[in-house]
């Protein structure tokens, strides 16, 4: 069973910058909620109870806003406001939040190590703080029941153009049925040329705690940091690894227009704002043709 997820924030955001200059991206709003507050009930729903953020500096702010504001709380029971913070309290009252600081943003590779206490023997999820996956069935979820049946390491993977394939870690794979491959090599931000397949992997993975024996033995790679992919790349090789197709849709929410365009999508399904947003919308039309 999957219980333990990784959920790394302390990456720097430049491409956010200045926003994310004191503020961590990850609690930039989509509509009426932070980026990490969806990623976490993702993670709930596919029966996480232990959510372990790697943090850096300035990402106090993302442990406090999981931790109970006790006279917040109190002046909205006192009238009768409570429910405005209901699906917060419910998250806290589903997991549990471990914070672990990553002393220097080595890369990606580098905060998934930082974990390494917290999760000892067990397989875990890791969710990466800045994407966003929706639809019926999140990736985390297809994930945990790929990993239920096989126990290997599962990655999510979906098709881009092969011009986009150097904003993703990409994969070489063999296919096994409709929507699951054996991986056989991974490449970080190929060119066209260099990339392998048009198989990108949209930041969510379940691995098996072997993972951490190769990250403590990685040398820094592309940009010189401790690079998540290139352990993956190393992994395959010694044990079996799968990719499974998510149907679910990925949105960069950490990227200037990636953000933009998930705050369209998802208000568009808010179901307080959906009708009066999307009357909005069509209310453009003249000024963009
Ligand atoms: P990104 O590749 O988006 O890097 O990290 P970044 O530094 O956060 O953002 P940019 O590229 O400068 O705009 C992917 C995920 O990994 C985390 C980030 O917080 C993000 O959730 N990360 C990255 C770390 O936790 N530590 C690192 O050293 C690097």
């Amino acid at each position: 069973m999957i219980r333990k997820a990784v959920i790394p924030v302390a990456g720097l955001g430049t491409r956010f910058l200045p926003a994310t200059k004191n503020v961590p991206k990850e609690l930039l709003p989509i509509v009426d909620k932070p980026s990490l507050m969806y990623i976490v009930e993702e993670a709930i729903e596919a029966g996480i109870e232990d959510i372990v953020f790697i943090a850096g500096r300035n990402k106090e702010a993302i442990e406090d806003f999981f931790d109970i504001n006790y006279e917040l709380e109190k002046k909205l029971e006192e009238s009768d406001r409570l429910d405005l913070l209901q699906d917060l309290i419910q998250i806290r009252e589903k997991a549990n939040f471990i914070s672990i600081r990553q002393q220097k943003p080595l890369g990606l590779g580098h905060a998934i190590l930082c974990a390494k206490p917290v999760i000892g023997e067990d397989a875990f999820a890791v969710l990466l703080g800045d994407e966003l996956s929706a639809g019926e069935q999140k990736a985390t979820a297809d994930l945990v029941n790929t990993y239920n049946d096989k126990k290997q390491s599962t990655v999510a993977v979906m098709e881009v153009p092969k011009s986009e394939v150097f904003k993703y870690g990409i994969i070489e794979a063999e296919p096994l049925d409709e929507n699951t491959y054996k991986i056989l090599s991974l490449v970080e931000k190929p060119s066209p040329e260099e990339a392998p397949s048009n198989l990108a992997m949209p930041g969510r993975y379940i691995f098996t705690s072997s993972i951490l024996n190769v990250l403590s033995e990685l040398k820094p790679g592309r940009n010189d940091e401790y690079q998540l992919t290139d352990a993956m790349d190393i992994l395959c090789k010694q044990e079996e690894m799968l990719a499974k197709k998510t149907r679910a849709r990925r949105y960069d929410a950490g990227d200037k227009l990636g953000y933009l365009i998930a705050n369209v999508e998802f208000a568009l399904e808010h179901p307080q704002l959906k009708e009066d947003f999307k009357n909005y919308l069509l209310s453009l039309h003249s000024r963009l043709t």
